[in-house]
């Protein structure tokens, strides 16, 4: 294709100008461009790369080399996928957006795939910085408000129907009003978990047996119908959080457990003290203790996984879909993390990492 106008630079000027990093591979795997901008972010220098098999000095950074790999010889397209980089130099990671794509000559033959990257570190700073904490405090106020604004009405609701069912005889009357009062009370459980949730974070840490607070939670949800299987590893101390705060996390986490079950489920509790636990994020490692809340219930379907700790979401008839969000939130704040596995139709498993003083 001949181009219509002559442009007053060279197409190598536009890529060297680019602030995207730009890879290119050729069909043998070998790097034939690696841009000024992609230098700068991966912190090598092109005269070590080009005529390089791809390989070699993407050892660093695997995903990038197989993704290139993926697009030339599966064409499969990445589309500002995020990994995080490793910078050679300064040994840091920063996040970055990898968007692929073949590419073909005038003929339409495959000759190679080149990467873009975009550097997002200042966009998640951003986002995790201000952006998403004025939002999310917005978003607390605003719930409290609501809550505590609702919450009176609701109160003289209720009272009104108390006082009303004390006059009625008929009893069919009567049950109608125990709706009303029934409803009420659910409306403010309901308001109570949103405080919870907007609440911002006072902790009243001290040590505590994470046993014994699992004990009483399994004690409370044990009704007949419903087996818990424990298995407690006697060597972890005791933990320092705000007990009463966990005990809700565990509490919230074993009624989802429950609630998944059907006749004759079965959940099982393990404890286990973990040493050399690397955290995803961070990459921080210390003495941890893992809780898993194990059960056989109806799983949890692949596209509602990422939605599981938006508050308010939920599959079931009466849920306030506030559970998980609260919980996640009490974890973060403990320092902690949350793992969960589920296959629909088998069942779910919650880990809940917690760390150790
Ligand atoms: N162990 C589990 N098994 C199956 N689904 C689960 C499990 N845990 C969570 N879920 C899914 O995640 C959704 C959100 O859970 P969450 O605890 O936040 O709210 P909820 O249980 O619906 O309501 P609430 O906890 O306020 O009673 C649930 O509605 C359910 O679909
Ligand atoms: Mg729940």
């Amino acid at each position: 294709m001949t181009q219509e106008k002559k442009t007053p630079f060279s197409y190598e000027d536009l890529l060297e100008s680019l602030a995207e990093g730009v890879i290119a591979i050729d069909t043998e795997m070998k790097v034939c461009v690696f841009n000024q901008s992609a230098e700068k972010l991966l912190e090598v220098s092109r005269s070590l790369v080009v005529g390089k098999p791809l390989g070699e000095y993407f050892r660093r950074n695997p995903r990038i080399a197989e993704m290139l790999k993926e697009t030339l010889e599966e064409g499969r397209l990445f589309a500002e996928y995020e990994e995080k980089l490793f910078r050679r130099i300064t040994g840091d990671t920063i996040p970055a957006g990898i968007t692929t794509s073949q590419l073909f000559d005038a003929e339409g033959n495959l000759k190679g795939a080149a990467a873009l990257i975009r550097d997002l570190s200042g966009i998640k700073s951003l986002e995790e910085g201000s952006l998403r904490k004025e939002r999310l405090a917005y978003l607390g106020t605003f719930a409290a408000n609501l809550a505590h604004e609702i919450r009176n009405p609701l109160s003289g609701m209720r009272g009104a129907a108390q006082l009303l069912a004390r006059r009625i005889k008929d009893p069919a009357h009567s049950e109608y009003l125990e709706v009303i009062t029934k409803e009420a009370d659910r409306l403010n459980a309901i308001l109570n978990g949103m405080l919870d949730f907007a609440k911002p974070a006072k902790l009243r840490k001290k040590p505590f047996n994470i046993h014994k607070a699992l004990d009483s939670v399994a004690f409370l949800l044990n009704e007949p119908g419903s087996s818990f299987i424990k298995s407690y590893d006697p060597s972890i101390p005791e933990i320092s959080g705000d007990e009463n705060q966990l005990k809700q996390v565990f509490l919230n986490l074993v009624k989802n457990a429950k609630e998944s079950l059907s006749e004759g489920g079965v959940i099982h509790l393990t404890t286990r003290a973990i040493t050399e636990f690397h955290l995803v994020e961070g990459g921080s490692a210390g003495r941890m203790v893992s809780l898993e809340i194990k059960d056989n219930g109806c799983g949890i379907k692949p596209e509602d996984m990422e939605k599981i700790f938006t508050p308010f979401f939920t599959t079931k008839h009466k849920g306030s879909g506030l559970g998980m969000a609260i919980t996640l939130k009490i974890v973060k704040e403990h320092g902690g993390h949350l793992k969960i596995d589920s296959a629909p139709g088998k069942g779910t498993t919650v880990t809940v990492y917690l760390p150790l003083a």
